[in-house]
């Protein structure tokens, strides 16, 4: 929260346009981007703090930290899961005011597809990054959030936006966006926030019942079992991890070792790898990652 700014609340708007307007009435400011799908907690939190201290230490004036919430249509594969992601903007505005954010806006549908659905992104753009883990299991996932981060960046024109290392390939994915199409932007990581037993913290936590959010722990658990195992051990550990949470209920999507960079296999890199997870329970998609020991 920024000492001078946090008791302030965020102005709202309710489209870019109206951001646009009142933006261009007053003195011109970089942008510091963070956007978001709303149902807003700590996590998201700590993208807009970093903004804020980003802002901070800059000239007085110079920086407007920015949030966006949209629930993107287009990068759900999953009807059922788009229909019951959960909105709270009015808690939201005041999640964001508190961290330090200057302005909150709501772009409208037609802002972010002015032509409808997008196109696919380009394999030869995107390689692996758009087709392996998230983008196996989710057909099409990654067309929509670059479809939409792209028309974001268009309309906000940030000089820095931020993003979660909890989605740790879709920062990949904005990286590579960001080299091929936005040269001026600075993508800042920011690490996952977590509650107290481990779980990373997502928006999907709120739609699981009492007795899977006690055991949804033990994904993050596994997580890091396997990341401070050695190398020759991930196997045996990704197996051993996979068994045990299926015999709590989970559904496995996924359980392995990547290197950060590629999100493949290899090359095997010293300080350079992550365990990446994803976990059905009672309905509700879990993901997460943890950087190896090794
Ligand atoms: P959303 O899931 O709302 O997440 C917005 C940002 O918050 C992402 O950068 C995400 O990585 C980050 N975040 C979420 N949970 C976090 C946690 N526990 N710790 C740290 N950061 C966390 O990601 C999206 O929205 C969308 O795909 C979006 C980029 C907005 C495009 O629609």
């Amino acid at each position: 929260m920024s000492t001078t700014q946090g008791a302030l609340r965020a102005k709202r708007y309710e489209s870019f346009s109206a951001w646009r307007t009142a933006v261009s009435k007053g003195r011109e400011k970089r942008v510091l981007f963070v956007p978001t799908m709303g149902a807003l907690h700590p996590g998201h939190a700590a993208l807009v703090e970093a903004a804020r201290r980003f802002a901070d230490g800059e000239k007085e004036g110079a920086c407007e930290v920015v949030v966006s919430i949209f629930i993107n249509p287009t990068q759900f594969d999953d009807a059922a899961d788009f229909g019951a992601y959960p909105s709270s903007p009015d808690a939201d505005v005041e999640l964001v005011s508190l961290a330090g954010a200057d302005a909150v806006v709501f772009p409208r549908l037609q802002e972010m597809y002015p032509d409808g659905v997008p196109p696919h992104v380009d394999r030869a753009d995107f390689g692996s990054l758009t087709s392996v883990l998230e983008g196996a299991e989710r057909p099409g996932h990654f067309d929509g959030v670059v479809a939409v981060v792209r028309n974001l960046f268009q309309w906000v024109k940030p000089s820095a936006a931020f993003f979660g290392e909890k989605d740790w390939q879709q920062l990949a994915v904005v990286r590579r966006l960001v080299d091929l199409e936005f040269p001026g932007i600075d993508i800042h990581p920011v690490p996952t926030v977590r509650e107290p037993d481990g779980l990373a913290m997502s928006s999907r936590n709120r739609r699981l019942c009492e007795e899977d959010r006690a055991l949804s722990p033990l994904f993050a658990q596994w997580l890091r079992r396997v990341a401070a195992g050695d190398s020759a051990e991930w196997g045996q550990l990704c197996a051993d991890g996979e068994g045990a949470l299926k015999a709590r209920g989970f559904e496995i999507e996924y359980l392995t070792v990547r290197n950060a960079g590629t999100l493949e296999e290899g090359p095997l890199v010293r300080g350079g790898m992550r365990v990446f997870g994803a976990v059905r329970k009672g309905g509700v998609r879990l993901i997460d990652n943890v950087a190896c020991t090794f």
